[in-house]
């Protein structure tokens, strides 16, 4: 079977060819035109990856629907206010984690928990499930981490297959599915584990009834156009587009903060003056605020953002037109506090053999020079 993936590939290599584009305004353009579709091997990915039905793969019609209808009140500006409390407690949590792990002193990879963070704000406000993955406690977490890091890291043979995926019929794409290839084991126990994690959900919603508080989960069950087999589909969309992004983007800020330490130490000066507050005013805070909108250009490099990056907003990152993330308030109010809190606490440097870079996979990838993931930081109190 290899030797005719192989084979197919090379044939596709040296028949196909595909214009690749980098350029951010260029590429918010077409995927927000009315003629833009997703090619085949992308959605095949999507539908194996989360399920069928999808809100990134969808009809339009069907699109405006779950979004209207069904998801769109969980991240709505007012759910994502009330949400600014559990968002900082998960905040201090993270600090606190960094200190339970012995950061301070030491020069370690912080990105595991960044992401873990992340998904217990899913967990926390969206889902109200806690997965404890900054207590190290999440299955789901460890799952969903071992399926991006492979996607994100693709194996030569990989990307030969991610070349074949389009000329796939999708039948026998369905059947090689269950193949005992580690990489599908992996992929089966975590939907089974979130199928299973959204049929309690969904029992506990039918259970307590409507809500006054938007619920995620219960509004999928009370909506009559979605089977319940298709609910793990969603959650499963949701929490893998909010862990990753967010976490990587925080941990690109960090990285730069580390690199800038004049900046870091105006930022922190920023950070004390709102501390004075009990809640402090995060909206209001614009060095903090320049610095996360500025993460979009390293979200989505090129020459062309960083003209627009300052007119553009946080608009740019999160793309717009119908298919804006559906996520990017609660996004920008975890990285106000989650910066806040670990600037505050915290000082971030650069080791001496630092040699993080870039690589674009779904993200923005960080690795070092030896190719490993992650982003190594050294961590001391502030004093
Ligand atoms: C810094 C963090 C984030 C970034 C940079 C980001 C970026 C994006 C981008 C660029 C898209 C459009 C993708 C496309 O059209 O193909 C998107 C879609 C989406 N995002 Fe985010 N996102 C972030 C955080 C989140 C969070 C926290 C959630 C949810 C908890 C979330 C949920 C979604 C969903 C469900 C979609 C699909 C929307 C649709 O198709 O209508 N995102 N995101």
């Amino acid at each position: 079977m290899f030797l005719g993936i192989f084979l197919l590939t090379l044939a596709i290599f040296w028949t196909e060819r595909r214009l690749v584009i980098s350029d951010p305004i260029t590429t918010k353009y077409i995927i927000n035109h009315p003629l833009f579709v997703f090619g085949p091997g992308h959605e095949k990915a999507v539908n194996v990856s989360f399920g069928y039905g999808s809100i990134v793969l969808v009809s339009a019609d069907r699109h405006r629907y779950l979004r209207n209808n069904i998801m769109n009140p969980s991240f709505s500006a007012k759910n994502v206010r009330a949400a600014l409390p559990t968002i900082r407690e998960i905040g201090r949590k993270l600090a606190d984690r960094w200190e339970a792990l012995g950061f301070p002193g030491n020069t370690v990879d912080i990105s595991g928990t960044l992401s873990d963070a992340a998904l217990d704000v899913m967990g926390d406000v969206i889902l109200e499930h806690s997965f404890n993955a900054l207590g190290g406690e999440s299955e789901v977490g460890r799952l969903q981490r071992t399926l991006l890091n492979m996607v994100s890291s693709p194996t030569k043979f990989a990307q030969l297959i991610d070349a074949a995926l389009s000329y796939v019929p999708d039948l026998i794409f369905r059947v090689l599915y269950y193949l005992p290839i580690q990489a599908l084991h992996i992929l089966r126990e975590y939907k089974k584990i979130t199928d299973d994690l959204s049929a309690q959900l969904a029992a506990r919603a039918r259970d307590e009834g409507p809500s006054d508080t938007p619920d995620f989960v219960g509004a999928f069950v009370r909506d009559d156009t979605v089977p319940d087999g298709e609910i793990g589909v969603h959650l499963r969309t949701v929490l893998t587009a909010g862990e990753d992004t967010t976490g990587t983007t925080l941990g690109w800020i960090l990285y730069k903060l580390a690199q800038m330490p004049d900046l870091q130490q105006e930022l922190r000066r920023e950070i004390q003056l709102a501390a004075q507050k009990e809640m402090p005013d995060y909206d209001n805070m614009a060095l903090l605020n320049a610095i996360i909108n500025a993460s979009a250009a390293l979200l989505f490099p090129g020459e062309l953002l960083n003209k627009h990056i300052y007119s553009g907003g946080f608009a740019l990152a999160f793309l717009g037109g119908p298919g804006v993330c559906l996520g990017w308030r609660l996004a920008i109010s975890e990285l106000q506090v989650f910066v806040v809190e670990l600037v505050g606490r915290f000082v971030l440097s650069l080791p001496e053999n630092d040699s993080v870079r870039a690589r674009v996979a779904m993200t923005l990838v960080a690795e070092s020079a030896d190719g490993k993931r992650g982003i190594p930081l050294h961590v001391e109190h502030v004093t």
